[in-house]
């Protein structure tokens, strides 16, 4: 047998027991012919005490050990003299009387402790030991954790995980496809999934009327920390249904997922924010609403003081930090090379500093008086001691900017606090999304996102001002899901594809299977996707969703782990009939 308990497990009312451990050697330490070992698995530490009565045996043993070996070890369970109140298991110790060697180890390439000294990349090639440290393998815990809580509440809710293949065509997401060369069909290839979007909209029409799926999704972008090329999303669908149903029935899941996971009772609805709301005051479509500091247009009353700047922009904005005023020069300067990063890409910053004595002080005083800055500051609801941040320029890049300047202010004033959660809900997106370069609309969601009814005579007469009855989740300005009401009816889809610019034949040649399935009495229906991912990283305080995947890719798509992707042989390009240009 290799064990009775795990090495979390034995404590104070444990004493007298013979108790078998098996597990890893996290560290040795040798004190006056005494040596103390602590063993790791799983579930825990414990220490193992191979003391002055250890045969010469056992020693000879315990001197041949290392960091990192597996071993087994037969003891008694003693009251500690010394207490480790920060061990679960502090209080015991193991007076050992046996030991087996398992197997022995390599020295780890970084030490194998909550605070490791191995570098991202080094921890990335050797994850699987990265693995064994506490942190990491608590993420993976709360993501286990996650998908059965989940599973759970969908399947009360009578949703059915149905799975869907990955060898499938193009879905309608608008990102770059991984493709996979078919042998068997010499010249063509499959698409990975980027979503199950189509499927689980047939899965509809076959009358599944709830359905859900964990299941790994395909997209072949750009990486950032919240982006892996493979990564997983709670994808889920229901028919007949309206939005306010979705969010209703998703609204109960996101509750009861903090609740379980993070033990927070949100008796409140979440907010709803609709999409020209969050643009106008936060900048973003995923608002981070743990704080305040919305923005303030003073486009009309600030111009025409001839301060050349403002005169001629399209849009005068900012926000009130509060209790700033006493930001020093140098801050502001800081702040100022902040915004003018080409990330940001603000021309300059314009302050307003509004003095305890009620005076104003700004970076624009000559153009502005004490009266004009007054004014602003009202509209900001600006108080003595408050400190006013102003960009200007072109509307949409200029809100884009402040939504930047916005989070690096709730930073530096720690507003952006990882226990603390502010979900709601972004909705009435736009319907299209014009594309200066390529002079055409795109769907800002997918082409099967449904318009808002009252809105679909605008189709002739002014298509980007269409809404859609689509809906994003964003938990502190993460966006944590989307989804959307679909279109059911071949007439409108087939307007929508014209206003895309895709023609009936290419929409046949594309989306012909669902556009047939519809001929056969499609219900209405509507669903939303989360990231499995993200959502982890959310709740788990971390701004990576690398954190939350085992085996994750580093941002330039490598798994530097199995070193792939590889080159593959000759002989397989050509049963596949690929040639590498050169
Ligand atoms: P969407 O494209 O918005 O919707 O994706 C849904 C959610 O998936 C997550 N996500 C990602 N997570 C990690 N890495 C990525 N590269 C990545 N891309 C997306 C986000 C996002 O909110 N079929 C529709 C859903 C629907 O309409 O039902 C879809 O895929 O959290």
């Amino acid at each position: 047998m290799y064990r009775t308990h795990t090495c979390g497990e034995l404590r104070l009312n444990d004493i007298g027991q013979e108790v078998t451990l098996s597990g890893w050697i996290q560290a040795i330490r040798n004190l006056g012919g005494m040596t103390f070992i602590t063993l790791r698995d799983r579930y825990g530490l414990t220490q193992l005490v191979f003391d002055e009565n250890t045969s010469n045996d056992l020693k000879q043993k315990v001197a041949m050990l290392g960091r990192e070996y597996v071993i087994k070890v037969k003891g008694k369970v003693v009251e500690r003299s010394s207490k480790n109140p920060k061990m679960p298991t502090g209080e015991i110790e193991i007076i050992s009387s046996e030991l087996s060697i398992l197997n022995k180890s390599e020295i780890p390439p970084f030490t194998i402790e909550d605070d490791t000294d191995g570098g991202d990349e080094l921890r990335m090639k050797y994850r699987y030991l990265d693995l064994r440290r506490n942190p990491v393998r608590r993420n993976l815990e709360l993501r286990h954790k996650m998908s059965q809580e989940i599973r759970k509440f969908l399947d009360h809710a009578k949703f059915i995980e149905i799975e869907t293949p990955y060898l499938v065509n193009s879905t309608p997401e608008g990102a770059r496809d991984f493709l996979v060369p078919s042998r068997m069909n010499p010249g063509e290839f499959y698409a990975l999934p980027q979503s199950p979007q189509t499927l689980k909209q047939l899965l509809m029409v076959s009358g599944f009327d709830r359905y859900f799926q964990i299941v790994k999704c395909f997209r072949d972008e750009d990486l950032r920390a919240d982006r892996q090329p493979e990564f997983t999303q709670i994808d889920c669908e229901m028919s007949f249904v309206d939005q306010e149903d979705v969010l209703n029935m998703f609204e109960g899941l996101a509750k009861q997922l903090f609740y379980e996971i993070k033990g927070l009772n949100f008796k409140e609805d979440f907010p709803r924010i609709n999409y020209n709301d969050a643009m106008t005051y936060y900048g973003s479509d995923k608002p981070d609403l743990r704080f305040d500091m919305r923005f303030t247009e003073i486009t009309e009353i600030a111009k025409g003081k001839d301060f050349k700047v403002f005169d001629s922009v399209e849009y005068i904005g900012g926000m009130n930090a509060k209790n700033c005023a006493e930001y020093s020069r140098k801050q502001l300067d800081e702040l100022t090379e902040f915004v003018q990063r080409p990330q940001v890409g603000a021309k300059g910053l314009v302050y307003v500093k509004y003095n305890i004595d009620g005076t104003f002080k700004s970076s624009v005083d000559k153009f502005y008086n004490q009266e004009d800055l007054k004014t602003w500051a009202d509209l900001m609801h600006a108080e003595p001691g408050d400190l006013i941040l102003i960009l200007a320029g072109e509307r949409n890049h200029t809100l884009n900017a402040l939504n930047v300047l916005r989070l690096e202010m709730g930073d530096r004033l720690g507003l952006r606090d990882k226990d603390k959660f502010a979900p709601c809900w972004v909705v009435d997106f736009p319907l299209l999304e014009w594309d200066e370069e390529d002079k055409r609309f795109f769907a800002k969601h997918h082409p099967f996102t449904s318009p808002k009814i009252e809105d679909i005579a605008l189709f002739e007469s002014d298509p980007g001002k269409m809404r859609a009855n689509a809906y994003d989740f964003v938990i502190n300005g993460v966006e944590i899901g989307g989804g959307s009401i679909r279109i059911f009816n071949t007439e409108l889809q087939h307007k929508m594809f014209e206003a895309l610019g895709i023609s009936k034949e290419e929409a046949q040649l594309k989306f012909g299977f669902l556009l047939n399935a519809f001929k056969f009495g499609a219900p209405p229906h509507g669903g939303i996707a989360f990231g499995l991912d993200r959502w982890c990283s959310v709740f788990g305080g971390s701004e990576s969703i690398r954190d939350f995947i085992a085996f994750p890719k580093n941002n330039s798509g490598r798994d530097v782990m199995l070193d792939t992707p590889g080159k593959i042989d000759k002989k397989q390009l050509d049963e596949l009939m690929l040639k590498i240009k050169e």
